[in-house]
């Protein structure tokens, strides 16, 4: 018979009796069968090659070649697969790497907000909560901002009952300003007082890269004997460079709030030749008013207040421009945290 011949014979039965072997001592049979070293039909082929002419020997003996390796993948895969039984059924192959599934991350807002009540925690300030469906009284009177004043126009208020929400006690409003929760922790604890509050706050404001009619607000609240505006300032310079890093400065501007006096404007140094300077909040000693209308004496305790813009910080920190990112629900901004 011809060789090549010969060697597609060889290449045809190996192959199937490699498909047929049933366990991995049938196979091994095989394989003696057909590769083993002494007595195996690829080594009685192998004494075929010496025999034949000069001319043919390149193409048997690229033929011969081809076999062997053909064979021994078929020999290898086989055994690969009988070792286990639960994949060649078709089954669960645990020693494979798995499938990659992407995790899900906490929104770079949330991890600011984390990260502010840490570092204000190593400062001694816990964590409190306040209602975002307010009362007048808590957004506003109690704060010192009486019913003419401009800040509780119903256009600069998102006020529930215009919606047709029922309010049982009063108007409601999904509150303006964090400033709120100053007025609900005074009203339960006694000084000293030492809080912050992150959260919402809501403004029907014109919605452009540094506007949005909802943001968050960090509040904070330091009652006690002896509170100056000195701890108010080292608190927020050791708080924005904790945040943001040494390089970055804190301004103060007299201005003025309905419940703190004196109160302040805060600015921080802003990375853009053309704005220096951007405004990250307001802040102030507690008006002696606020003091006594929840029931502490201004005589025997001082506290100071501030309010900052979480946003702000956040998108100074990543460079970024435009606060709509945050509520865009695009993966391709939010895996970037
Ligand atoms: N609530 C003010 C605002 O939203 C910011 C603010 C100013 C908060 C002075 C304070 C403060 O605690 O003392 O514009």
């Amino acid at each position: 018979m011809d060789p090549i011949a010969q060697l597609d014979e060889f290449e045809q039965a190996a192959l199937h009796e490699i498909a047929a072997a049933a366990d991995p001592t049938a196979l091994e049979a095989v394989r003696v069968k057909y590769l083993g070293a002494r007595q195996g039909r690829l080594k009685e082929l192998q004494s075929l090659l010496g025999k034949v002419g000069k001319d043919e020997k390149p193409v048997v003996g690229k033929r011969f070649n081809e076999v062997k390796t053909r064979v021994t993948a078929a020999l290898d895969d086989r055994k690969r697969a009988l070792d286990r039984p639960a994949v060649a059924a078709g089954g669960l192959d645990v020693t494979l790497p798995g499938t990659p599934c992407s995790l899900g991350r906490r929104h770079p807002l949330m991890q600011t907000i984390h990260e502010f009540k840490d570092i204000m925690g190593r400062f001694g300030f816990t964590a409190a909560d306040g209602p975002e469906i307010e009362d007048e009284f808590h957004n506003f009177e109690a704060l010192n901002i009486p019913l003419d004043h401009p800040a509780r126009d119903p256009l600069d208020n998102f006020y529930l009952a215009a919606a047709g929400v029922a309010t049982g006690s009063g108007p409601k409003l999904l509150r303006s300003q964090t400033s709120t929760v100053q007025i609900r922790v005074m009203e339960k604890v006694r000084p000293p007082v030492r809080i912050i509050s992150v959260g919402r706050v809501y403004r029907p404001d014109t919605i452009d890269a540094t506007h949005s009619c909802m943001f968050h607000q960090m509040e904070g609240l330091m009652v006690g004997e002896s509170v100056t505006m000195a701890e108010l300032k080292t608190v927020l310079r050791l708080f924005a460079r904790a945040y943001l890093g040494h390089d970055v400065h804190i301004r103060f501007r007299p201005s003025f709030f309905p419940f703190t006096e004196p109160s302040v404007e805060v600015d921080m140094s802003w990375n853009e030749p053309n704005k220096p300077w951007l405004e990250i909040g307001g802040a102030g000693m507690v008006d002696p008013h606020v003091l006594s209308s929840v029931g502490y004496d201004p005589d025997r305790v001082s506290g100071f207040a501030f309010g900052l813009g979480v946003e702000r910080f956040c998108m100074r920190r990543y460079g970024i421009r435009d606060i709509r990112l945050f509520t865009s629900n695009d993966v391709r901004f939010l895996r970037q945290f």
